[in-house]
């Protein structure tokens, strides 16, 4: 009987979407952003990403955030305005992880 051989493609598929997942799922961190968010940022963009000083872009109203990570990524590592460079504070994969928690931010 050949039938046992029919179904291994299929499970190999499967476990290859699995290991995926579980890939993009150790890639980002929300909690980790989160915790590094109100470490920060939130001084100045507010825990719910409703602002505390003027000037400040209302991360809960999606402002400036239409740009790609990476834009907003080096504006945090060099600075703008007041905000402070964070270059040397925050890793990339930390930056990414605070970035994709701001994406949550309502
Ligand atoms: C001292 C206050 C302050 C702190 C702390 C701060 N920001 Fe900002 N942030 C600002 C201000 C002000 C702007 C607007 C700058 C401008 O465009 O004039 C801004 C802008 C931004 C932008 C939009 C940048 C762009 O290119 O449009 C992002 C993203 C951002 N901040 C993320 C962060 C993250 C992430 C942190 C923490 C790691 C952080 N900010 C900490 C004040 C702050």
């Amino acid at each position: 009987m050949k039938a046992a051989a029919t179904p291994r493609p299929l499970l190999r598929a499967t476990l290859a979407c699995l290991a995926l997942a579980a890939t993009q799922a150790q890639a980002i961190d929300l909690g980790r952003g989160q915790r590094l968010y109100n470490l920060h940022c939130a001084s100045c963009h507010g825990v719910t990403g409703l602002p505390v000083l003027p000037e400040v872009p209302s991360f809960a109203m999606r402002e400036r955030l239409d740009q790609p990570d990476m834009m907003l990524m080096r504006s945090v590592k060099t600075g703008k305005n007041i905000m402070p460079p964070f270059l040397g504070l925050l890793k990339d994969p930390e930056i990414i992880d605070i970035l994709q928690y701001i994406r949550t931010l309502r």
